[in-house]
Formats: structure tokens, C-alpha cells, sequence
């Protein structure tokens, strides 16, 4: 089978292509460059690559030319930008790669007839939060206050449209929560920062302890994107679905900066920012019934152990075992359980 990932180059992606390579998979990818110390470069994620195209999914023609010429049975659309923070420093760039960066990779796909599953991951935040305790499910209105919330549901929306509209390719929209696992960077997400920081001797500032966050391992949302394109290529038709923790992973940063301390061995120190911060979701959590019961999915790794493969990946590295020895030992492992 052959494989397109979109966003190949980031933290998901580079998951995802090292799975699909080690199962005997024909991978391959369109994105943009990948970011300063990224996983897919310390794991030479290329060199498993049929092609590894550096294409903005802005420009629509470049895009459909790619998809042509890489010929997939299935897409997995991961490409974003999906920082809620550097949203709010370049709206329009957001609004316009998950937005019409969607749509470009919606009619390419539409034209290229060899697609046998689209798996378009939006995220959990596209639900209209009303901080409910109780998980949001598929039916919920969708909303968003920021600008990466907004664009995302702007995206699930349009991809809604496009399975009822132009129906051929068996399309589903995929809303995962936080996640976390070895070999993420980004700047501004929680488990970089905390573990860039207890490792460096540093205390970490934390923006809003209290919140809550459904935290989940990589692998246990990728695995929820395999088996949703197994599905979709048996024949089933799911237009959307969450694919979430259990509520035990339902925790407070402040709880995750503590476990994470504890496991690298520091005191588990951390500041309140006092600088005034754009405004983020206080609680939020899915309801992942549906995928449990269309698809038999279940998250395998609970919180601890999903905070414990992380540190271990990291700790791992520090001690300069290969990056991509590790990431390939742990999906071993994953499959295992
Ligand atoms: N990481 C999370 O916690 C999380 C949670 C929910 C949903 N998601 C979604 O999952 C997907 C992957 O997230 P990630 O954490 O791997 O992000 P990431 O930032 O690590 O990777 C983003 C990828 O998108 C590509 N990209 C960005 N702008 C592009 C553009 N204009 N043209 C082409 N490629 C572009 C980047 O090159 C990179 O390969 C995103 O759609 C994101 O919204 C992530």
C-alpha cells in the first residue's frame, strides 16, 4: 500500500512514516521544512521515504500535481499550523493553511481516483466550548475562540461539506486531543517545555495550571487513524470521530509537570507566568464511545504510562541512543501490548 502524509515532516508525521516503514508500507509526504531539531531529521525520516515533497498545501496546483504523481491508496492530512499561541502572532497564515490548505488537499484527492481512504485530522478543539465536564460528542456544535480553534472547525466544516457534496472518496474527520510521546519540539507546548526544562537544571513557567487536558500517547491517536482508514478501505463510512483518553487521562498541567519532574528525577518546581496570555481552553475532554464501539479502538497506554514513554524517549536520547532506534523500539512495543 502506498502511503501520503501531509504535515510528514512534524511530530505526528514522523510517527506515522516510521509506523507505516517498519509495516512494509510505500510512504510518502508533503510538507514544508522540517523545524530546528526536529524528530525527522534526528531519525533521517526521509531516507524511508518514496518521495518527500516540500510543497506549501496553500498552492493548490502544486499540491494536486504532487498527489497525482504520488498516486496513494490512502491520505492521512495532518499538515497545519497547530499552535494556538503562533495563531494569534499570524491569524491570516492560520487561516489560510488549515483552511484552504484543507481545501486544496480535498480537490487534489477528489481528482485522484487511486484514493481508497482520507483521514483529515481537525482536533478536539473545534467543539463549542462551554467547559462541560462531560466529553463532547461528534454531534456537538462546533465552535472555537481562538484563531487555530476556529480555523479547525472551519476545516471539519468544510470537510463535512465536501463528503456530503462531492462523495467518491471515503473521507473521515479525525478529532484528537493533546498529545504527547518522544521527539516533539514545537514551541509552546507543555511536554517540550517541561522536559527541555527539568533537563536543563531549569524551572519551567506554566500559563494556566489548572487546566485540564485529555493527555494522550502519539501512538495511541496514530493507531486511531490506522484503524479508521481500515475501516474506511473495508468499506465503512464514518463522516467524523473523536479519538480520545479515557478520563483517568483527563489531568491538570500542574498534575503533568509534577509526574514528569518526578520521572526525570528533579524537584518538581515550576513558576506561574505573569505576563497577561491570549486566551486558551480552560477544560476540555472527548467522548471516544464511537471509535470504541465502530472501530474497537481503545487507548492502550493510560496517563502515567503515556508520561513515561515520553521521559524515557527523551532520557533515552540524552544519552545518545539513536533517535530512531528508540521511536521504532517504542512502536514495536505499542503493537505488542
Ligand atoms: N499535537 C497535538 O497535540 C495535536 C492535537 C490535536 C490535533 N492535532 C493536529 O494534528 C496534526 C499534526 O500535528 P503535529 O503535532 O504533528 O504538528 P507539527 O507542527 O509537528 O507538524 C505540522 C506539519 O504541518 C506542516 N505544515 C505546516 N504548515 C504547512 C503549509 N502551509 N504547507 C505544507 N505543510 C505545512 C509542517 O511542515 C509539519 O510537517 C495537525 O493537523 C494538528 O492540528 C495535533
Amino acid at each position: 500500500m502506498h502511503y501520503l502524509i501531509t504535515g510528514h515532516t512534524g511530530f505526528k508525521g514522523s510517527w506515522l512514516a516510521l509506523w507505516l516503514n517498519s509495516l512494509g508500507h510505500v510512504v510518502s509526504g508533503i510538507s514544508l521544512d522540517p523545524i530546528t531539531n526536529s524528530l525527522f531529521d534526528r531519525a533521517n525520516i526521509s531516507e524511508c521515504l518514496q518521495n518527500d515533497f516540500r510543497i506549501d498545501i496553500r498552492n493548490s496546483d502544486e499540491v494536486k500535481t504532487a498527489v497525482l504523481q504520488i498516486n496513494p491508496d490512502v491520505v492521512f492530512h495532518l499538515a497545519a499550523q497547530p499552535l494556538v499561541r503562533e495563531s494569534y502572532v499570524d491569524p491570516r497564515y492560520t487561516f489560510e493553511t488549515n483552511v484552504m490548505g484543507t481545501l486544496s488537499l480535498l480537490e487534489a484527492v477528489s481528482s485522484a481516483k487511486s484514493v481508497k481512504a482520507h483521514v483529515v485530522a481537525t482536533t478536539d478543539k473545534v467543539y463549542r466550548n462551554i467547559n462541560q465536564v462531560a466529553g463532547y460528542v461528534e454531534s456537538d456544535p462546533l465552535g472555537g475562540h481562538d484563531p487555530y480553534s476556529s480555523s479547525k472547525a472551519m476545516a471539519d466544516l468544510l470537510t463535512q461539506s465536501w463528503i456530503s457534496s462531492f462523495p467518491g472518496t471515503p473521507t473521515t474527520i479525525v478529532r484528537a486531543g493533546n498529545v504527547i510521546g518522544g521527539g516533539d519540539v514545537s514551541k509552546d507546548r507543555l511536554m517540550p517545555d517541561l522536559i527541555s526544562a527539568y533537563l536543563n537544571q531549569e524551572v519551567p513557567t506554566l500559563r494556566y495550571p489548572n487546566s485540564v487536558r485529555p493527555w494522550q500517547h502519539v501512538l495511541d491517536c496514530l493507531n486511531g487513524y490506522l484503524m479508521i482508514s481500515e475501516s474506511l478501505m473495508s468499506g465503512k463510512e464514518h463522516a467524523m470521530m473523536n479519538i480520545g483518553p479515557d478520563e483517568e487521562s483527563f489531568v491538570t498541567v500542574a498534575k503533568v509537570a509534577e509526574l514528569v519532574a518526578s520521572q526525570l528525577s528533579v524537584d518538581s518546581n515550576w513558576n506561574l507566568s505573569e505576563s497577561s496570555e491570549p486566551h486558551e481552553a480552560g477544560l476540555l475532554s472527548l467522548d471516544s464511545s464511537l471509535a470504541k464501539t465502530a472501530l474497537g479502538w481503545h487507548d492502550k497506554l493510560k496517563f502515567t504510562d503515556a508520561v513515561t514513554w515520553t521521559t524515557d524517549w527523551f532520557k533515552k536520547v540524552e544519552q545518545n541512543e539513536s533517535s530512531r532506534d528508540i521511536t521504532i523500539q517504542q512502536i514495536e512495543k505499542f503493537i505488542n501490548l
